[in-house]
């Protein structure tokens, strides 16, 4: 009986993650919908570049960087599809930011928000307060792959390279058109690198996960991150 039930319970998983993968690229939701939970890394957050990004376009802003990568400093280009991709969340992608709309509007799509590194959460939001609830009703851990399949990314290597190594001549493999106009021949100062950008203030700060995920992919940083993590107000 017992091995019938989990039979049964396993298929209903598996049917129950597939549409996510199978039936194409899950929708944007917005930093508002994941700070609901996460309030904490999303003030820090906040006070981050990633944030501010979309009033870099806004003309008159950096006006000296962006005179150095042959840009025009008068011009708006907050409707260029040539930097949203890189300036707001899930640009061109199902749910993501459309040009003209409020970037701290509704969804607060425009910034490089949470799921652009952490993925659509379409898929994945309603799975994080489902494996809390049965977290706390019997202290078991829910496997990290139901979030994989769910649409969550845990790759942040690839994340921060389809931004910043996204320019002709990049160690990044994938790097298509349109590139950023601030790459290491500009200035060395824009030669990214993973390892030190990771332990950046450019990050929202990590606080004490309490285990209700668990199991691969665990992150590279994930226990270094968690050693120093802060503990999660009441
Ligand atoms: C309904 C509440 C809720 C919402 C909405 C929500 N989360 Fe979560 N999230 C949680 C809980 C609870 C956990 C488990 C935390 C723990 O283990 O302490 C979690 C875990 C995580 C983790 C860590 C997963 C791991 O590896 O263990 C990340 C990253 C995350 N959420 C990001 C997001 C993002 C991005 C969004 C928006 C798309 C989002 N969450 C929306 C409640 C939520
Ligand atoms: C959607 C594109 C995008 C992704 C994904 C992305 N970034 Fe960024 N990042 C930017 C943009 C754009 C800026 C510049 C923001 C501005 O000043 O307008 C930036 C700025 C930064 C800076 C400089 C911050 C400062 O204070 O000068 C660091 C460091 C950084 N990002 C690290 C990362 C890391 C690490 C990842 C991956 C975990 C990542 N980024 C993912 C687009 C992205
Ligand atoms: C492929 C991704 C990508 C595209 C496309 C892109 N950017 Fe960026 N942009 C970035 C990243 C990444 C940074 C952060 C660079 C860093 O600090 O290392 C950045 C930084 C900037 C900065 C701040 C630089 C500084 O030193 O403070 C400005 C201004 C900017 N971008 C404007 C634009 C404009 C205007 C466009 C369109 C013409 C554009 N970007 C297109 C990725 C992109
Ligand atoms: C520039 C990329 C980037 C952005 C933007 C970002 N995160 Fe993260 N986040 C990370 C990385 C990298 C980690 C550390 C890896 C890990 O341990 O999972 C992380 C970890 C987390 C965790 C796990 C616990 C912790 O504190 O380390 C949660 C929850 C989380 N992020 C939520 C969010 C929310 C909510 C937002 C938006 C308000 C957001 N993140 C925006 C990259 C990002």
């Amino acid at each position: 009986m017992m091995r019938f039930l989990f039979c049964i319970l396993s298929t209903l998983t598996l049917v129950a993650t597939v549409p996510a993968t199978a039936a194409g690229a899950a929708s944007h939701v917005g930093v508002k919908t994941c700070t609901k939970c996460h309030d904490v890394h999303g003030e820090s957050w906040a006070a981050t570049a990633h944030a501010k990004a979309f009033e870099s376009l806004q003309s008159g802003t950096k006006a000296e960087v962006k005179k150095k990568a042959k840009l025009d400093a008068s011009k708006d280009y907050t409707k260029d599809k040539d930097c949203l991709g890189c300036h707001s969340t899930g640009f061109g992608q199902p749910g993501g930011y459309e040009i003209g709309t409020a970037p701290g509007g509704a969804k607060a799509l425009g910034s490089v928000g949470c799921e652009s590194c952490h993925g659509a959460g379409g898929g994945y939001r309603d799975e994080h307060s489902k494996a809390e609830k049965k977290f706390k009703k019997t202290s078991e851990a829910t496997p990290r792959k139901t979030l994989v399949a769910a649409g969550q990314n845990f790759d942040y290597e690839r994340a921060c390279a389809t931004c910043h190594l996204n320019y002709e001549g990049s160690p990044y493999k994938h790097a298509k058109r349109p590139y950023t106009p601030f790459t290491p021949a500009v200035d060395p100062k824009y030669r990214f690198d993973f390892n030190k950008a990771m332990r950046s203030k450019a990050l929202h700060e990590h606080y004490k996960l309490k285990g209700v995920y668990a199991g691969d992919p665990v992150p590279s940083m994930r226990a270094e991150f968690q050693k120093s993590a802060k503990e999660l107000p009441e």
